[in-house]
């Protein structure tokens, strides 16, 4: 008996940016009804594989092999003629048309009709997203929420009939619920014979979804394995090349410090008396679904949304905080969850990005000084093990982990008091995520008021002292030592969990 010929085959694929080498030797195998995990630090050449296959780049050499069939992908649109799906690592949706238009795009641009409201296209539309959440297909694609703005770049490919489906980090802006759904439908594709690709950056993820598991590491293959035979630390270790030590670092050991920032009663659309304190010392998270108004708040207090009232103290004295140019200049700053909207300028070098909030810090007689940006940027960057060849280097260059390092860098460049981070390592590896995560207690014992957000549970209670919970707007709890458990949280998450009495105090507060 001889075997099928495997569905994709990628050999000794080569790819050099410049002086930049992203792949010395990228092999993968893909067989039909397969879900095939690809793991890698950031900026292993993950991402530059997949686009390899899709046409989007071309190897500098190697070859591609298609059902045993050598081929030449020379564009995405071959690669969708020869049954390739992509849902990319960045969304890139048309803000201004419909959400059934943009999942019907290939096909709209095609018949050159507009179908904007079309009631067939908006009933096909909302046919492939009923299996993936409740979406509105006529919405304009500009107005849904990042994690439903992922669901449509996934219906969008859904709707290819494709052979191979390609999905980098497809989860990494998705909520637990919303993953498992994909998850389901993933499994159902593999059953009748889709091959598909899955780049995530969450062990738990691979190891519950995938049969097997293909490592790079500095764009070279390092290992392919059946899940069944292989367990996540080995993942990990061939990853990172290393044994890494602990995941977490310690908690606050001794008693928290003074308050860095009070906010009390804040109250806007969207949320309502909402009070915390940050202490010197320690890390408080924000934990809550999709929606129940976690990132509306940190917005609301450094003024980027909304017109929030209520009371803030910065050491101990009451602050009027006008806008966030203000507020950087007071030292409270915020990472966007957002990153390609409002965490980095993608088309500026990473020297620019870094010194953008302050160019003060950087000006030789009121003129920036490209040396000491330069400077400014590769000092940040080494703490935080940017990976770039040169600062000069635009941030879109970069590796979707690697942007992130830049976003955080940006904030860090201000030497701020108080930092809310949304989503801090979101997309980023295991690796520079321990770093980051070190980064963030160091910056905690310093004295910065440090406030994470983050939809990943396992991030939130190894990290943080002390974790708000939020649901429908309000605070419903508070968690902390033993009590900071998974359950705990998703108990006070959920909607109507915060009980009348709660609520009534706290309005009258
Ligand atoms: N267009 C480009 N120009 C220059 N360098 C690039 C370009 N695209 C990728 N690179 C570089 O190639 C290397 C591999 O990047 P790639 O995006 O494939 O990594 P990745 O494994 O997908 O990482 P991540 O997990 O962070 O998404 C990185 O060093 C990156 O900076
Ligand atoms: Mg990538």
């Amino acid at each position: 008996m001889t075997l099928p010929s495997p569905l994709l085959q990628l050999t000794d694929i080569a790819k050099s940016f410049g002086a930049v080498r992203a792949l010395r030797s990228g092999q993968f195998e893909l067989r039909a009804g397969e879900i095939h995990a690809l793991a890698g630090e950031n900026g292993a050449g993950k991402s530059t594989l997949m686009n390899i296959i899709d046409g989007i780049l071309q190897p500098d050499s190697g070859s591609i092999r298609i059902d045993g069939h050598s081929v030449r992908i020379d564009s995405p649109a071959m690669a969708q003629r020869l049954g390739i799906g992509f849902v990319h690592q960045e969304i890139a949706l048309c803000a201004d048309i419909s959400v059934a238009e943009n999942i019907f795009m290939a096909e709209t641009a095609q018949s050159r009709r507009r179908l904007m409201g079309g009631a067939d296209l908006i009933k096909r539309a909302a046919e492939v997203l009923a299996p993936l959440g409740d979406i509105d297909p006529r919405l304009p694609a500009g107005r849904l929420s990042i994690s439903q703005q992922q669901l449509v770049e996934i219906a969008k490919a859904l709707t290819l009939d494709c052979r191979i489906l390609i999905l980098d980090e497809p989860t990494a802006a998705l909520t637990e619920h919303e993953a498992q759904k994909l998850f389901g439908i993933m499994r159902r594709l593999a059953d009748k014979g889709m091959g598909i690709i899955y780049i995530s950056h969450r062990m738990a993820e691979i190891f519950q979804i995938c049969d097997r598991v293909t490592v790079m590491r500095d764009g070279q293959h390092i290992r392919t394995d059946r899940i069944a035979d292989i367990t996540p630390a080995d993942v990990v270790n061939a990853m990172v090349g290393r044994q890494l030590d602990a995941l977490y670092p310690p908690k606050l050991a001794g008693p928290r410090g003074p308050e860095i920032l009070s906010v009390a009663n804040l109250t806007d659309r969207r949320y309502k008396d909402v009070s915390f304190a940050l202490h010197r010392g320690e890390i408080l998270g924000f934990a809550g679904l999709i929606g129940a108004g976690r990132s509306e708040i940190a917005r609301g207090v450094t003024r980027l949304e909304g017109n929030a009232r209520g009371e803030v103290r910065l050491d101990g004295a009451p602050v009027v905080l006008r806008d966030y140019a203000d507020c950087i200049a007071k030292g409270i700053v915020y990472l966007s969850e957002d990153r390609k909207g409002d965490g980095v300028f993608l088309d500026l070098p990473i020297a620019a990005n870094v010194s953008a909030l302050d160019l003060s810090r950087v000006a030789r007689r009121g003129m920036v000084d490209a040396a000491r940006e330069t400077d400014q940027a590769q000092r940040i960057g080494a703490t935080l093990k940017l990976k770039a060849a040169s600062m000069a280097h635009r941030v879109a260059s970069l590796s979707g982990g690697n942007q992130q390092k830049v976003a955080l860098a940006k904030l860090l460049a201000v030497e701020p008091k108080v930092i809310f981070l949304d989503e801090p390592t979101r997309g980023v590896d295991v690796g520079a995520k321990a770093e980051i995560h070190g980064i963030l207690r160091a910056l905690a014992e310093s004295g910065v008021g440090v406030a994470v957000i983050s939809s990943e549970m396992p991030e939130l209670i190894g990290l943080c002292d002390r974790v708000l919970v939020v649901s429908e707007g309000r605070v419903s709890g508070e968690l902390s030592g033993t009590d900071l458990t998974e359950t705990n949280i998703m108990t006070l998450a959920a909607p109507g969990a915060i009980s009348g009495a709660t609520a009534l105090s706290g309005t009258l507060a």
